[in-house]
């Protein structure tokens, strides 16, 4: 085995067995169209853990989409619903979680998140975003006429709480595989000083 492959290896040891000695979980948080799902259900196939994505909860357990909960209820109810998801499924372990981009925005979704898993923000520009969005209009907050400057001002009042993560990782030249492998890595590094 190459030097290489051996520290491939020994990141991928370590990021598993922090998880299982400390039972958390792995929470990936960022603005919309960052690309946590992707990310999260890859890096949940690599350390053979179970995948939950926070907004697929909510729309099984409400039966309705996202965009259809927005439209119909609003966003407090959205909030209130996220929250009330987000507290059931922390309550177990050794998961791999896509939180909704404004997840961490409210305090004590922060704090429980922090407490109950390794939190990792994804990072890239306005533009990236924008570009990673398409022209989809799934995202009830992304609606408007100059969609750049509303992801710009969104982000900009996000930016101090996602970066209060555990772990940031700029995304901005990297592949989904190239971003998994970035997280294992981190994470190992963190539970090497842990321990
Ligand atoms: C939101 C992000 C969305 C979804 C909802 C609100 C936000 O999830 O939870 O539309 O406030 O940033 P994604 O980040 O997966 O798009």
């Amino acid at each position: 085995m190459s030097t290489k492959s051996l520290r491939g290896s020994k990141a991928r040891i370590g990021a598993e067995s922090l998880l299982q000695s400390s039972q958390k979980n792995i929470v990936l948080t960022g603005f919309m169209a960052v690309g946590k799902s992707a990310v999260g259900r890859k890096l949940a196939l690599k350390l053979k853990l179970p995948f939950v994505d926070l907004d697929q909860a909510i729309e099984a357990r409400e039966e309705f989409r996202v965009k259809e909960i927005f439209e119909c209820k609003g966003e407090a109810y959205f909030r209130k619903v996220e929250k009330e998801n987000l507290k059931e499924i922390l309550s177990r372990d050794g998961q791999v979680i896509a939180t909704g981009g404004g997840a961490v925005m409210d305090s004590e979704n922060l704090h429980l998140l922090k407490q109950r898993s390794v939190l990792i923000y994804l990072i890239a520009l306005p533009e990236t975003l924008l570009r990673r969005s398409g022209s989809e209009n799934q995202r009830p907050l992304l609606k408007a006429d100059d969609r750049l400057v509303r992801v710009e001002d969104l982000l900009a009042q996000r930016e101090k709480v996602y970066r209060q993560a555990h772990i940031s990782i700029d995304t901005e030249h990297l592949s989904v595989d190239e971003v998994v492998e970035r997280i294992i890595k981190a994470i190992s590094r963190r539970s090497a000083k842990v321990v």
